[in-house]
C-alpha cells in the first residue's frame, strides 16, 4: 500500500468523512446524528478505535521490518515513501516546514545536555494558523458575547417562553397528547382493554386485579383520598400519592400519558361494580367535577 498521507492525516480523514456521511445519510432531524441516535457514537467510537490500532500495528510492522530487512529491500522501502504525488509533498511541507533528516545539522543548537541537544524548528505553519484562527475567533466571540443587548439568562428566558407557546400549538394538533386540561373518559373498547391491561400489570398487587383494594384503597366505591372524577385519578396515577403512603408517581416510571388516561378510564369503568371482600371506602364521597 502506498503511504500518500502520514497517519496524523490518514486518521482525521478516515474519521471526519465517515461522521460526515452518517451525518448526512441519517436524518436526525436539527440535531446532530450521534446526539440523537447514541449507537451512531458507538459505531464513531469503534472507527476511531480500530484506525488507532490499524495505525499502531502498522507503525510496529514498520519498524520491525526495518530491523530484519536487509539493507537493499530497506532502501527500496525508502524510495516508495518518497513516492507521494508532489502535491501532497509540497503541502505537507508548506504545512509543517520540516527539515529533512539530513539537514538537521543547520538548526541544531550549540548548547549540549550530556549528549541531549535541541532543533531550532521553526514553528510549524498548520499550528501557527490554528493560533490566529482562535484569535480571530476570539475576538469576534468576545465582541458578540459582551456587547450583545441580551445575555445568556434572557436568552435562555425567551427560548424558554417561545418553546412553551411552540407547546401549546402543538398539544391542539397532537391525538395522542392528553395533560390534566384536556384528559377525558375514555369509552372505546379498545381504550378500556389497553388500560385493564396496564392495571393488571402495574397495578393489581396494590389495589387488587378486581379493583377491591389490599394496600392501596378500594377504587371501585365512590368516595375518594385524593379526589374523583378523570382528572383528578390522572392526576393521582401522573404524580402519584401523599408522600410515604405507597402511590408512585407513574409518569415517572414510564408510563404514557395516553397510557394514564386509558388506565384512568379503566379504573372508572369499575364504580359501583362492589367485588366480594372489596376494602372499607376511604376518604369523601366525590360529588362531580
Ligand atoms: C405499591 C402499591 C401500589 C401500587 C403498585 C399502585 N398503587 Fe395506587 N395507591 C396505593 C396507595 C397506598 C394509595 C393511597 C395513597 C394515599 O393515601 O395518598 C393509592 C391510591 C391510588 C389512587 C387514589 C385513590 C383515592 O382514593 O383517591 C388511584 C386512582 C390509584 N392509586 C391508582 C393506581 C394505579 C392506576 C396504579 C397502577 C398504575 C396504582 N395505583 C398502583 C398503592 C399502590
Amino acid at each position: 500500500m502506498k503511504n500518500y498521507f502520514p497517519s496524523y492525516i490518514r486518521v482525521p480523514l478516515i474519521f471526519f468523512g465517515v461522521a460526515g456521511l452518517l451525518e448526512y445519510v441519517i436524518d436526525s432531524g436539527d440535531m446532530p446524528a450521534f446526539v440523537k441516535h447514541p449507537e451512531v457514537l458507538g459505531v464513531l467510537l469503534l472507527l476511531l478505535f480500530v484506525l488507532i490500532a490499524f495505525e499502531v500495528s502498522y507503525a510496529a510492522i514498520g519498524s520491525l521490518l526495518h530491523k530484519v530487512l536487509p539493507e537493499d529491500e530497506k532502501a527500496k522501502l525508502e524510495a516508495a515513501k518518497d513516492e507521494q504525488p508532489v502535491w501532497v509533498q509540497n503541502l505537507l511541507k508548506k504545512l509543517t516546514r520540516s527539515k529533512k533528516i539530513e539537514q538537521e545539522q543547520d538548526i541544531v543548537l550549540t548548547h549540549n545536555y550530556d549528549g541531549i541537544r535541541e532543533l531550532d524548528n521553526v514553528l510549524p505553519p498548520w499550528w501557527v494558523y490554528l493560533f490566529y484562527a482562535s484569535i480571530v475567533f476570539a475576538i469576534i466571540y468576545a465582541v458578540r458575547f459582551s456587547m450583545n443587548d441580551l445575555n445568556q439568562i434572557e436568552e435562555y428566558n425567551t427560548e424558554v417562553v417561545e418553546a412553551k407557546a411552540a407547546f401549546e400549538e402543538w398539544k391542539k394538533t397532537a391525538k395522542d397528547y392528553v395533560d390534566v386540561s384536556s384528559v377525558t373518559v375514555l369509552t372505546e373498547k379498545a381504550d378500556l382493554v389497553a388500560g385493564k391491561q396496564v392495571y393488571t400489570q402495574n397495578c393489581a398487587v396494590c389495589h387488587k386485579a378486581d379493583g377491591g383494594g389490599s394496600i392501596g384503597p378500594n377504587l371501585t366505591d365512590d368516595k375518594w383520598i385524593l379526589g374523583g372524577g378523570v382528572k383528578n385519578v390522572f392526576t393521582t396515577i401522573s404524580k402519584g400519592g401523599r408522600p410515604n403512603k405507597g402511590m408512585e408517581a407513574w409518569a415517572k416510571k414510564g408510563l404514557k400519558a395516553q397510557q394514564i388516561q386509558q388506565v384512568a378510564s379503566y379504573i372508572l369503568s369499575l364504580q359501583g361494580t362492589n367485588p366480594a371482600g372489596g376494602k372499607a371506602p376511604e376518604g369523601e364521597v366525590w360529588k362531580g367535577e
